[in-house]
């Protein structure tokens, strides 16, 4: 019975500085999707994080402001475990644009939360390659991205 049940699977969610203003609400939306939040962490990205984290997209027209939204706030990283985890959350999040997911997904993540293709809410990783990457980024014991809280100085 066990082998017919779909494996479970990782992926990495970021709230974005834009959407932890409402993280509460993207946090009942992340249960309806009815995955796990196995881990969770709250960060402030610097430049070079953003950078490093954004790697892949270096060279793209949006890339500069891209690494400078993340960098200028806050974010919470989670790892989101269950079956497809990968695709369920990338559903969930609808297009990357959220004017475009606002027309075409108007239920999803991106549609209630973002604004545009920059400051779209959520992250989520697009593969479970990139996802393991990802969450190592993040919880990896080898992780030097700065956590923040309020028992660590932040402001809220
Ligand atoms: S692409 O062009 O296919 O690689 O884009 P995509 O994989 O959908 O996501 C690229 C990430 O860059 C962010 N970003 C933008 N994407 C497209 N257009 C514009 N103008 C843009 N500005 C920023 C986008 O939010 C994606 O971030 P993540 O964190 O992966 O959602």
């Amino acid at each position: 019975r066990a082998a017919l049940e779909p494996r479970a699977e990782r992926t990495c969610a970021i709230v974005k500085p834009d959407g932890v203003e409402r993280l509460g609400r993207i946090m009942h939306a992340i249960g309806e999707t009815g995955l796990a939040v196995a881990s969770l962490r709250m960060a402030q990205l610097t430049r070079g994080d953003a950078e490093a984290f954004y790697g892949g997209h270096v060279g793209k027209p949006f890339f500069g402001r891209l690494v400078e939204f993340m960098s200028g706030g806050r974010v919470v990283a989670m790892e989101l475990v269950g079956p497809g985890a990968v695709a369920r959350w990338r559903q969930a999040l609808g297009p990357t644009d959220s004017e475009q997911a606002r027309a075409e997904a108007p239920e999803s993540i991106r549609a209630a939360f973002g604004t545009d293709g920059t400051m779209n809410a959520c992250h989520g990783s697009d593969s479970p390659a990139a996802a393991a990457e990802e969450l190592n980024f993040f919880f990896g014991s080898g992780s030097t991205v700065r956590r923040c809280g309020t028992n660590q100085g932040t402001t809220l």
